[in-house]
């Protein structure tokens, strides 16, 4: 009897602490915006001047959609993946900590309490520290099975950063793509492996004028 109500008290916890890792993201709201993509092809830049203020869980929601969201029923995603092996992997690094994005359930999984944007900054960009969160790029070299391409990869990544680039613009935020970082902490932080390549890193905010 002991035994089953130790358990039961156990998966209780494991649900509690489970529940306060996954964040379940708000429904990707389109039309919160209505900039054309000609628009924001037109005005996309790399912004390197941020204010600190917050970004919303609607805009956060969004953002992350565009990014590499699902946008059709059969699982594919907003940015095109060789072979559709779907390697490319978002983490979001914020004050509170740093989430893995998963594009099927549009939720965010807590990887670390640690405040990681310091790393993703680097010594020589300390703009980014002003950024309210940071968006990192992996790409995971074993979805690509027996035959890993670090070209697919950084290609894949690309047209990732380049969809964080437009739904900024369009959503009225700045961004810049960086490949600079402190790479050895940024791995460590986020409990990479060998075969997780860490390509690119994106600060997203309002604009400091
Ligand atoms: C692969 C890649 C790596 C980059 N790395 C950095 C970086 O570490 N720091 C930075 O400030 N900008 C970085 N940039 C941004 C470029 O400097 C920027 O795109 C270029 O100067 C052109 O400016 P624009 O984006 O405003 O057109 C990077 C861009 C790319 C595509």
């Amino acid at each position: 009897m002991n035994r089953i109500m130790i358990m039961a008290v156990g998966a209780l916890m494991s649900l509690v602490v489970n529940a306060q890792e996954v964040i379940k993201l708000p429904a990707p709201e389109r039309t919160a915006t209505t900039v054309s993509v000609m628009d924001a092809l037109a005005q996309r830049q790399s912004v390197r001047s941020f204010s600190s203020r917050e970004l919303s869980d609607e805009q956060l929601s969004l953002l992350l959609w565009a990014a590499n969201g699902v946008n059709r029923k059969d699982g594919r995603l907003t940015a095109p993946t060789a072979m559709n092996r779907q390697d490319i992997q978002l983490y979001v690094c914020r004050k509170d900590g740093a989430y893995s994005y998963d594009a099927r359930s549009h939720s965010l999984t807590r990887v670390t309490r640690e405040d990681l944007r310091p790393a993703v900054a680097g010594d020589r960009q300390p703009f980014v520290l002003d950024a309210p969160i940071c968006l990192v790029i992996v790409s995971d070299q074993r979805k690509f099975g027996q035959r890993p391409s670090r070209d697919f990869s950084c290609i894949d990544a690309g047209y990732v950063s380049q969809n964080i680039y437009l739904a900024a613009t369009a959503m009225g935020l700045g961004t810049v793509a960086r490949a600079m970082m402190d790479k050895e902490r940024v791995v460590k932080g986020l409990g990479l492996v060998e075969e997780q390549l860490l390509l690119l890193n994106h600060p997203v905010g309002y604009v400091k004028e």
